[in-house]
């Protein structure tokens, strides 16, 4: 094991399971990121369910009209009911998670808060909507990635376990750097520069070659407050 992993890291710190009629949008990213780093370092295991595995009869159904009419089919309650109630045979969960664009706007400390669960569920729905009773019965947190509509909660879910995993021990190879991010201060990040000090005539900030670490500091806190007061006054609140 690497020298800079921590402790930690060694015994799985975090179970995602997460549930889609589309596995493949989802394992094809894992292949590749942080997130499969974390996975190979222990701090996470992360294990995607096809819905359709609990598909209804020859064709594996796991749709169906809307009662009352309208657009689009629904996902039904027993596929998902059944995968769910499996997995809480096996273990307990903190949270069941709906990704949903009427949920809770996921933002920094909803992240923290998760990285610090044990064992989690994700939802994508992927068609109109899902049965009512699911999110009445099972579900018992649902979250939006923002206001807009995307085409299913596949992505949602991976921009989730993305800022989860991320913070876990062992995920990342300097611990501080997910500690130093934006929002993590409650401000924007700071702007980074690296060599080389003169590039076709723009020049890195004289007070990040000086040195002087007490003068780095004022001038990244200063200038991290400038971007967030021009950009995102409403972090500042
Ligand atoms: N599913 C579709 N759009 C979504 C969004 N914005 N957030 C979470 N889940 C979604």
């Amino acid at each position: 094991m690497p020298k800079h992993e921590p402790a930690q890291a060694r015994e799985r710190w975090m179970r995602v399971d997460i549930i889609t009629a589309v596995p493949h949008s989802i394992t094809s990213v894992l292949e590749a990121s942080i997130v499969k780093r974390a996975q190979e370092a222990g701090a996470v295991e992360i294990v995607v369910h096809n819905l359709h595995d609990d598909g209804l009869g020859k064709y594996h159904q796991i749709d169906d009209v809307p009662f009352g009419g309208g657009a689009g089919m629904i996902l039904r309650c027993e596929p998902i009911f059944a995968c769910i109630e499996r997995l809480q045979a096996e273990r307990d969960y903190d949270e069941i998670i709906f990704l949903t664009p009427d949920g809770e706007r996921f933002c920094q400390p909803i992240a923290n808060a998760l990285s610090l669960k044990r064992n989690i569920i994700l939802l994508a729905g992927h068609y109109k909507g899902i049965d009512q009773r699911i999110r009445d019965r099972l579900i018992t947190r649902e979250i939006s990635i923002g206001d807009y509509v995307l085409t299913g909660g596949e992505l949602p879910a991976l921009v989730v376990l993305d800022a989860v995993v991320r913070l876990l021990p062992g995920a990342m190879s300097d611990a501080e750097s997910a500690l130093l991010d934006s929002f993590q201060s409650g401000l924007l990040d700071a702007p980074h520069y690296t060599r080389p000090a003169e590039f076709r005539g723009m020049s890195v900030p004289e007070v990040l070659l000086s040195g002087n670490h007490k003068h780095i500091s004022a001038w990244r806190e200063e200038t991290a407050l400038e971007k967030t007061r021009k950009r995102r006054p409403d972090l500042l609140g």
